[in-house]
């Protein structure tokens, strides 16, 4: 990492902002930006050596685009031990942060206040076989941190990440990461070791189809990956997706016999909501 990631000037669509940073704001440089769909990006940002998180943790983020800008929450994707921070984000028409968000270039700035927080962090969880991560689109963030994490796989024999999506596109960003990891020097054979990546899509053909609440109900997402269906001795459970997905994932793991936890009572599975609008 570099001496100082910190600009004295933020920049915005490559021009200096008239703005002043607001108070207790790190100001970040976009790094790298890829666009998967119309509603769909992922970016890379410069990390300040200060800034300190837990993979699975989310930060607050703007744009100095304003006097006051508009922050939203968004899981830091990348894992604790990057040199970079990444995000995977929606693009929202008219959202109050995406509409601009979504045209940020390398150069730009982006604001991020200084304390990153969040209940889907392996401290939350007790020790367990095995690691459920739910997720439906954009959450999948805090899990591609978590993955990335080799504390993950110090904790569980099997890490299993699902991503629900409404068409196949839109699994990319999961699909390509989980890919790269292969070859990872640092979790490379964790990963081939002990990694399932199971999709799945609501709106269009593919060879799983259904929202992942319905494929535990029916139990043919455990069937599809030869394991025994949850239960409190040896499974542990992450959700993150809308607000309606966590109820309802939440209520099939309370049903399953889990225990929601929390940071300072770690127990069976966790809960956090992770969009933005
Ligand atoms: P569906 O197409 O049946 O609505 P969204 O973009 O609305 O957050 O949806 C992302 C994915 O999550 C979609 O596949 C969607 O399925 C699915 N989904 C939406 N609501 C729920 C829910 N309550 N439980 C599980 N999956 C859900």
């Amino acid at each position: 990492m570099s001496e100082t990631l910190e600009i004295e000037t933020p920049i915005l669509a490559g021009k200096p902002s008239p703005f002043p940073v607001p108070a207790g704001c790190y100001t970040l440089t976009v790094q790298e930006v890829q666009h998967y769909t119309d509603s769909l990006f992922r970016f890379r940002v410069t990390r300040p050596m200060q800034f300190r998180f837990r993979s699975g943790e989310f930060v607050m983020i703007g744009l100095p685009n304003a006097e006051k800008p508009v922050f939203r929450a968004y899981s830091v994707a990348s894992p604790s031990w990057d040199e970079e921070l990444e995000f995977f984000s929606i693009k929202v028409h008219d959202g109050p942060l995406t509409e601009h968000l979504q045209k940020i270039q390398p150069g730009d700035t982006v604001l991020m206040r200084k304390k990153a927080t969040g209940t889907l962090v392996n401290d939350a969880l007790l020790p367990g076989k095995r690691v459920w991560m739910f997720s439906t689109g954009t959450g999948i963030a805090p899990f591609a941190s978590l993955i990335r994490d080799p504390e993950t796989y110090e904790k569980f024999d099997q890490v299993i990440l699902t991503h629900g999506c409404r068409t196949v596109p839109e699994l990319k960003y999961g699909e390509d990461l989980v890919a790269s990891l292969r070859d990872d020097p640092l979790v490379g054979d964790l990963v081939r070791d002990k990694l399932i990546h199971y999709t799945t899509v609501t709106r269009e053909d593919f060879v799983r189809k259904g929202r992942l609440t319905d494929l535990i109900v029916s139990g043919k997402l455990f069937d599809d990956l030869g394991l025994p269906r949850m239960g409190p001795e040896e499974d542990r459970a992450m959700i993150c997706g809308s607000m309606a997905m966590l109820k309802d994932t939440k209520e099939l793991c309370l049903s399953h016999g889990l225990e929601e936890g929390a940071n300072n009572k770690p127990a069976q599975f966790v809960v956090e909501r992770a969009f933005v609008d």
